[in-house]
C-alpha cells in the first residue's frame, strides 16, 4: 500500500497535520502568556529580554526564556539576536494581550484547555451514546465563552445587531422588558443594559454556577438595577409578556430547541419579538467548511461542548453549532414563530429575528 502512495502527497499532508500539532502547543503556550500576564508585560514594555520580563511578572527567567523562544519559534514575537530581546508588536498585542480590543482572540484559548479536560469522559460518551451536561465541563470552559463571545458581542450587539430589528433600539431606549435564555455569564445582557438605561433585563440559565458570576458581573458593571439573572431551565422561566426574548449561542445547546423556543412563544408580550443569535453556518457542511473559516472550531466546540449538553436533556435534538439557517428556521416555525429573517451576520454569528407574533 506504501508502494501507491505519492510520497510528495503524504510529506505535504504530513507537514499539515504538524501544523495542526504545532497549532495545539501554541495554545496551550498562550493560556499560559494570558494566565501569567505576560502578553501584558510584552505589550507595555516593547522589546524585551527574558530577565526584564520575568522580573516584571515575577517569574522564573528560566521558564520565560524558553516560553519566548516558542513564541519566536512560532512567529508570535520577533526575536532581535543581536540585543537577545522579544517584541510583542502593537498588531499582535492587539490579538492576543487585551480583552477589550475588538480583535481580541485569546479568550478562545481557554476553550482548546476546556475540551482536553474531558478527552476521556468524551471517548466514553461516543461509546455509549450518552450526553455531557454543560455544567460537568471543566470550569475554563465557562470563563472562556464568556470572554471569546463578549468580544463579538461588544463589536455588534449594540451597534449592529439591535439597529437591525425594526424599531428595537427605540423600543429599548424607551424601556422595555428583556428574557434571555442560556445567558452563561451574562455578557450579551449587561451590555444592552449598560446601554439601555430605562429597560429591565433577566437572564436564565440552568447552570447555577454561571448565574451566580452574572450576578457579579452585573454588579461589577453598575447595571444590577435593571438586570438580574436566575437560575431556571429554558422551559421554567414566567410567561412575563416580555417585549424581547433573547438566545445568544444557547439555542443549538438545548435538548428540545422547539420547545424552548415554544416557550418563548408563550412568554412573550404581543408585539414581542425573539431574537437569535446563532454560530454562522451555510445550510449544509460541503459548504460551511469552504465557506466558514471558523467551522474546524466551531464543529471541535460542537463535538466537545454543544452537542454533548444537548444529549444530556429531554428530546437531545443535538442541533450542533453550526446547523444553518433553514434548520434554525424550521425550529422556529415548529415552535409556532412566523415573519423569520435573518437581519444580520458576522464572520462570527448570524441573527435571526422572529416577529411580529402569530397564532401556532
Ligand atoms: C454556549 S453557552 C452561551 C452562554 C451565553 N449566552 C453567552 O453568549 O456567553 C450556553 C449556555 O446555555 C445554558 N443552557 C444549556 N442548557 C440549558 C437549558 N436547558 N436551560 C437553560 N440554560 C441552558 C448553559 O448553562 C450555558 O450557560
Amino acid at each position: 500500500m506504501t508502494a501507491q502512495l505519492d510520497m510528495n502527497e503524504v510529506g505535504a499532508f504530513a507537514e499539515q497535520v504538524a501544523g495542526t500539532i504545532i497549532g495545539g502547543a501554541t495554545t496551550a503556550m498562550m493560556v499560559l502568556g494570558d494566565q501569567l500576564g505576560l502578553y501584558a508585560a510584552l505589550a507595555r514594555s516593547g522589546a524585551v529580554t527574558s530577565a526584564a520580563l520575568s522580573e516584571a511578572t515575577g517569574t522564573s527567567e528560566r521558564y520565560v526564556r524558553e516560553w519566548l523562544a516558542q513564541q519566536a519559534a512560532v512567529g508570535v514575537v520577533e526575536y532581535d539576536a543581536a540585543a537577545a530581546t522579544f517584541l510583542l508588536s502593537p498588531v499582535h498585542a492587539a490579538v492576543l494581550a487585551t480583552d477589550d480590543s475588538p480583535a481580541s482572540m485569546i479568550g478562545a484559548a481557554g476553550l482548546v484547555t476546556g475540551m482536553h479536560r474531558v478527552v476521556d469522559r468524551l471517548a466514553a460518551l461516543f461509546r455509549s451514546g450518552q450526553g455531557l451536561p454543560w455544567g460537568d465541563q471543566d470550569p475554563v470552559i465557562f470563563e472562556s465563552t464568556e470572554r471569546f463571545f463578549r468580544v463579538g458581542y461588544r463589536n455588534s450587539l449594540i451597534s449592529e445587531w439591535v439597529p437591525a430589528v425594526e424599531g428595537l433600539a427605540q423600543q429599548l431606549e424607551g424601556g422595555a422588558s428583556v428574557a434571555d435564555v442560556g445567558c452563561g455569564h451574562g455578557a450579551a445582557l449587561i451590555l444592552m443594559a449598560q446601554a439601555y438605561p430605562n429597560s429591565r433585563f433577566v437572564g436564565f440559565d440552568a447552570h447555577a454556577p454561571s448565574v451566580h458570576v452574572a450576578r457579579q458581573r452585573a454588579m461589577e458593571a453598575g447595571v444590577s438595577d435593571r438586570v438580574t439573572f436566575e437560575v431556571e431551565h429554558c422551559h421554567g422561566y414566567p410567561a412575563d409578556g416580555y417585549d424581547l426574548i433573547t438566545f445568544f449561542d444557547s439555542l443549538h445547546d438545548l435538548g428540545d430547541p422547539v420547545g424552548a423556543a415554544q416557550h418563548a412563544w408563550n412568554a412573550l408580550g404581543k408585539a414581542g419579538r425573539l431574537m437569535l443569535v446563532e454560530p454562522l453556518a451555510a445550510d449544509d457542511l460541503a459548504t460551511t467548511i469552504a465557506t466558514i473559516p471558523t467551522a474546524a472550531l466551531n464543529y471541535a466546540a460542537s463535538t466537545f461542548l454543544c452537542t454533548p449538553n444537548s444529549l444530556s436533556q429531554p428530546v437531545g435534538l443535538a442541533l450542533g453549532a453550526q446547523a444553518g439557517e433553514s434548520r434554525l428556521r424550521d425550529v422556529l416555525h415548529e415552535a409556532g414563530f412566523a415573519h423569520i429573517r435573518k437581519v444580520a451576520q458576522t464572520p462570527f454569528n448570524m441573527v435571526l429575528e422572529a416577529a411580529p407574533r402569530t397564532s401556532p
